[in-house]
């Protein structure tokens, strides 16, 4: 059945890759943008002092090294059965810019790569070409981390119980070419599927590094994240969206949750919550100015993610002394953030009371319309909620019958939920099926799922094959003497 799924995903890849002509750029051609960065003379002022992306690529893997105990490094990069000329074979189609150039991502956890039933956290910088603020103050914020997690109690707590990835730029090419847009001079930002305009729905002709954030959030479940964006200095929540295309406040179901995470990003800044222009430093993005085909939305929507959309300096591209300034002034704030996946809201996990294994379900909230799933491999949830109110939560799982505990929230609450098992025919089918796709499997990489299923479907081929030829071989004598019959 899984295999089934997966083949099925691997012919539809190979559709995608052939139609769009395999893969775009190459080492060379972005070593070439980049040694152009500096001849340009027309915009060294405004680079100068910024990490140009070959730069960057060096800073990124430069912390790898240096704090390889608490990290690990990636290049946001999903592996692919590619066929072509008679070779079947992996390759990497996603998890690069149009020009070529890799997304990495740093990861940040005591236990970097591994699965542990911990909440995960994103920072994403540079959506915008033509804001690189986020790309500095991310990596000069992973390596406080690096320096401070022994002595900091929240550093120390977000190595501990969080893994946090930071992708410093989303838009290499954009930054290159110091313009909003990608190398195809679209905004990454208006790219995603939208909720109300089906605008982007067409999974071929969005750019590779929106596929690259979609197909990183099929395999890494996130409980938050924030997109770090500059022109402005305010926290953004959703929706950034109404469906009447009017300017309007347009509130998800996670209102007072998000207000509460904006506020708190706010506050704890220098001086954001102090804005003339934004009340509290905090905004809904429909009230501010609609956009759709926005990543934050997405996010919620689709990736069980809770984003927020920070415009952490007034001027987009501010002179580069001013980044440690920026950066101090972010600092206490993006920590908070990260910290309150663990510091806020109600989690824990949901097991089988008949077998006491971890079954991975969902958790609602009586009276806000949204589900947060459980991880597969230990039925963990995280869900944020904004503090000092009363909450119903529900833990569900096909199969079970449903529990709901009401909790006086204040800190982070922790609340695991035992489920009976339905003694019913329709439970327990529903049982062996939710046992079959969760249970004890953890979240291996795609690539390892298809390597396994390509694997079986060998067996089973050759089985097929052998079974074929011991029917021929005990067919045999029979068949002998008919033949000499016929010969
Ligand atoms: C970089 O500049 C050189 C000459 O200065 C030019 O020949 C080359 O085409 C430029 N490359 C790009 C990618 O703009
Ligand atoms: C990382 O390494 C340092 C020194 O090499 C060590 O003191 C520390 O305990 C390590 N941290 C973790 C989380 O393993
Ligand atoms: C925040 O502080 C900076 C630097 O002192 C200043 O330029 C900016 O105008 C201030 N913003 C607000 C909203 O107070
Ligand atoms: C809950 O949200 C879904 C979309 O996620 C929507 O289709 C449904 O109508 C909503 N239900 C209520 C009761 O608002
Ligand atoms: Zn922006």
């Amino acid at each position: 059945m899984k295999c089934s799924l997966f083949l099925l995903f691997i012919s539809l890849t190979f559709s995608s890759v052939l139609a769009r002509g395999g893969l775009s750029g190459s080492a060379t051609t972005r070593l070439l943008l980049e040694e152009n960065h500096s001849q340009n003379s027309n915009s060294v002022d405004k680079a100068k002092g910024y990490m140009s992306n070959y730069d960057l690529e060096q800073a990124v893997k430069q912390f790898g090294r240096r704090c390889s105990n608490i990290s690990r490094i990636y290049s946001n990069v999903i592996k692919i059965l590619h066929y072509a000329n008679g070779v079947l074979d992996w390759m990497i189609s996603i998890g690069k810019s149009v020009n070529g150039f890799p997304l990495w991502v740093m990861e940040i956890s005591d236990k970097p790569g591994v699965e542990e039933p911990e909440p995960a956290f994103k920072f994403i910088g540079n959506v915008h070409g033509d804001e690189p603020v986020g790309r500095e103050i991310t990596l000069l914020l992973a390596n406080w981390i690096c320096d401070n997690h022994m002595k900091d109690p929240l550093a120390k707590l977000i190595v501990e119980n969080v893994h946090l990835h930071i992708l410093p730029s989303l838009n290499p090419d954009g930054f290159a070419l110091k313009r909003r847009g990608n190398a195809n001079n679209i905004d990454l930002n208006r790219d995603f599927p939208d909720q109300f305009f089906p605008m982007n729905n067409d999974e071929n002709a969005r750019q590779p590094e929106t596929r690259a954030i979609m197909n990183w959030l099929r395999e890494i479940h996130f409980t938050a994240s924030a997109t770090l964006h500059g022109g402005a200095l305010v926290a953004n929540y959703p929706w950034d969206g109404t469906q009447d295309q009017r300017r309007n406040y347009y509130g998800c179901p996670d209102d007072e949750t998000f207000k509460f995470l904006a506020s708190s990003y706010s506050h704890s800044h220098h001086n954001m919550s102090l804005s003339k222009e934004f009340h509290e430093g905090i905004i809904n993005g429909a009230f501010w100015y609609p956009i759709y085909g926005g990543m934050q939305d997405w996010n919620y929507i689709h990736g069980g993610c809770l984003e927020l959309t920070l415009e952490i300096s007034d001027d987009k591209w501010p002179n580069a002394n001013e980044l440690p300034t920026i950066w101090e002034y972010n600092k206490i704030s993006m920590l908070n953030l990260v910290a309150s996946v663990v510091k806020n809201g109600v989690h824990g996990r949901i097991f089988s009371s008949d077998s006491g294994r971890p079954i991975p379900g969902s958790i609602t909230i009586k009276g806000i319309n949204y589900t947060v799933k459980a991880g597969r491999a230990f039925a963990d949830y995280y869900r944020l909620l904004a503090p000092g109110k009363k909450y119903e939560v529900i833990a569900s799982v096909p199969g079970y019958r449903s529990k709901s505990t009401i909790i006086w929230l204040e800190e982070a609450t922790t609340l695991d939920f035992i489920l009976d098992p339905e003694e019913t025919l329709e439970g327990n089918l529903l049982r062996s099926i939710c046992d079959c796709s969760g249970g004890v499997t953890t979240k291996l990489v795609w690539g390892y799922y298809m390597e396994i299923c390509f694997v079986l479907v060998i067996i089973a081929f050759l089985c097929f094959l052998l079974k074929r030829r011991t029917i021929f071989t005990l067919g045999k004598p029979r068949q002998s003497s008919k033949r000499s019959v016929m010969i």
